[in-house]
C-alpha cells in the first residue's frame, strides 16, 4: 500500500479566485511548498485585486499565469498543458461565481478554461459570505460538482471579512494542508465505520481532585486522522486532552472510565472495526465526595475499585467489531502485550514503551498478530499511526 507521509514530489496547480480569503492562500502554498510541493498559482482578474502576483510568483518561484492569451503559454494551450502537469487542481478561494462557473460548465477566462479542460481531481475551498453560502443556487451548484466528482474542502464557520458571522468563510491553511494530504492518501478503508477511544481518563476524588495518568491522546488523535485518510467514518471518544483534534465525524468528550464505557457502549453497535488508544484509569476511588474534602494532618488511605475493562467488554460481544488494542509497558513490553491480547481476544495489539512513549511525539511500536511480530522503528506519530492503519485494514479485509 502506496502510504503518503508527505506530500513532497506532488504537483498541485493552485486556482486563486476572487476573495478576501486570497490572502490566506499565500500562506496555504507556503506551507505547501514546505512540504516539497511543486505548486503552480494561476489567478483569475479579480484575485489579482485581492493579492497580487508577486507574491504567489515569490512563495512559488515560478511564473503565475493569470490569463489565456499569455505570450509564455506553449502554443496559446494553456489551458491544456498546464492541467496536463499537475496531480490535482486546487482552487483555494471559490468564490460562490467561480463554483457557479464550474457548475455550467462555462470557460470564460484561463482558470475555468483549464478546469473544464482537465483530466485530473479538482478540489474546491469554498470561500463566501454567509448568505451567498445559504443561497440556494449555490446549494444547486455545489451539488451538482459533487455529482460531478469535485470535492469540497469545507468551507468553515466563524467570523465573516463582512462582520457577520456563520458558514462559508475559506478552512484554515493548516486545515486545507491535511485535506490535500488526506486526499491523496489511498482509500483502504472507504466507508468503513471506525471507533477510536484516546486520552487519559480522569477518576474524581472529590470536587476538584482526581486520579489521572500523563497520556496525552496524540497517538489516538494520529490514529482517527489516519482512518480519515484512509476514507473511514470516525467516532472518536476523547478522555480530557489539550490537543487539537481532527475533524471526525463524531467526538464524544467524556471524563471519567465509566462515562467512556456508556460512549463506547452506545456506539459498538454500528461499529466495523473498534480502536482502543485510551489509557484508560484501571481503578477509581471507591467513593467520591461531592465537596472539597478537609486536609488533616494525619494519614489518610484512599479505597480503590476497579473500572470496568473497556476493550475486554467489547471482544466478548457476540460478533465484535474488529478490536485492536494498544498496550503501554515499561518491562518485558512484548511479552506482556501479547499476553493481554490473548486474554483481551484480540486479533492485533500494538506495544510500545510507557516511558519512551507517553507525551512523546514519536514512537517505536511492535504489532503483535496472530503472524507474530512486526516492528516499526521510531517515527512521528502521525507516520506510525498511517502504518497502523495500513496494517488494521490488511488484517480486516483478510477477517472479513
Ligand atoms: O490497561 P491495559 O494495559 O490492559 O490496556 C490494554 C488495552 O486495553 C488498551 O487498548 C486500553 O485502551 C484497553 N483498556 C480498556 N479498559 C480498561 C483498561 C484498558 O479498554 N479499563
Amino acid at each position: 500500500m502506496d502510504l503518503i507521509n508527505s506530500l513532497a514530489g506532488k504537483r498541485l496547480l493552485l486556482g486563486v479566485t476572487g476573495g478576501i480569503a486570497a490572502y490566506k492562500a499565500a500562506e496555504f502554498v507556503r506551507l505547501l511548498m514546505q512540504e516539497g510541493v511543486e505548486v503552480q498559482a494561476v489567478m483569475t482578474e479579480s484575485a489579482c485585486r485581492f493579492v497580487g502576483v508577486a507574491t504567489f510568483q515569490g512563495l512559488t518561484g515560478r511564473k503565475v499565469f493569470t490569463e489565456l492569451w499569455d505570450d509564455d503559454n506553449q502554443n496559446g494551450m494553456a489551458h491544456i498543458h498546464l492541467s496536463r502537469e499537475v496531480d490535482a487542481i486546487v482552487i483555494a478561494p471559490a468564490t460562490a461565481d467561480f463554483i457557479a462557473k464550474m457548475a455550467h460548465g462555462l470557460a470564460d477566462d484561463l482558470l475555468s478554461t483549464l478546469c473544464l479542460a482537465r483530466d485530473c481531481p479538482l478540489l474546491v475551498a469554498p470561500a463566501m459570505n454567509l448568505q451567498m453560502w445559504e443561497n440556494s443556487a449555490t446549494q444547486r451548484n455545489l451539488a451538482t460538482l459533487h455529482q460531478d466528482g469535485v470535492i469540497t474542502l469545507g468551507p468553515a464557520s466563524g467570523y465573516q471579512a463582512c462582520g457577520e458571522i456563520g458558514v462559508g468563510r475559506m478552512l484554515e491553511p493548516e486545515d486545507l494542508l491535511d485535506l490535500t494530504r488526506r486526499f491523496f492518501q489511498p482509500k483502504y478503508l472507504d466507508g468503513k465505520r471506525v471507533l477510536i477511544t484516546t486520552g487519559p481518563t480522569f477518576e474524581a476524588i472529590d470536587a476538584v481532585r482526581g486520579l489521572t495518568n500523563r497520556s496525552s491522546g496524540r497517538m489516538g488523535i494520529a490514529i482517527a486522522q489516519a482512518a480519515l485518510e484512509a476514507g473511514a467514518q470516525v467516532t472518536l471518544v476523547c478522555g480530557p486532552v489539550c490537543q487539537p483534534l481532527p475533524a471526525v465525524q463524531k467526538c464524544i468528550h467524556v471524563v471519567s472510565a465509566d462515562e467512556m464505557f456508556a460512549a463506547v457502549k452506545a456506539e459498538t453497535g454500528g461499529s466495523d472495526i473498534f480502536i482502543s488508544v485510551a489509557a484508560v484509569a484501571d481503578y477509581r476511588p471507591a467513593e467520591h465526595y461531592t465537596s472539597k474534602l478537609k486536609k488533616t494532618s494525619t494519614a489518610i488511605t484512599l479505597a480503590l475499585i476497579p473500572n470496568p475493562d473497556i476493550l475486554q467488554y467489547v471482544a466478548g460481544q457476540p460478533n465484535p467489531p474488529f478490536c485492536v488494542g494498544f498496550a503501554a509497558e515499561t518491562d518485558a513490553v512484548e511479552h506482556y502485550a501479547e499476553e493481554k491480547r490473548k486474554r483481551k481476544k484480540l486479533p492485533l495489539i500494538v506495544a510500545n514503551n510507557a516511558i519512551e512513549a507517553i507525551g512523546a511525539n514519536e514512537s517505536a511500536l511492535t504489532l503483535i498478530d496472530d503472524e507474530g511480530m512486526h516492528h516499526l522503528p521510531t517515527a512521528d506519530k502521525n507516520v506510525q499511526a498511517r502504518r497502523v492503519m495500513a496494517h488494521i485494514a490488511r488484517l480486516y479485509n483478510v477477517h472479513n
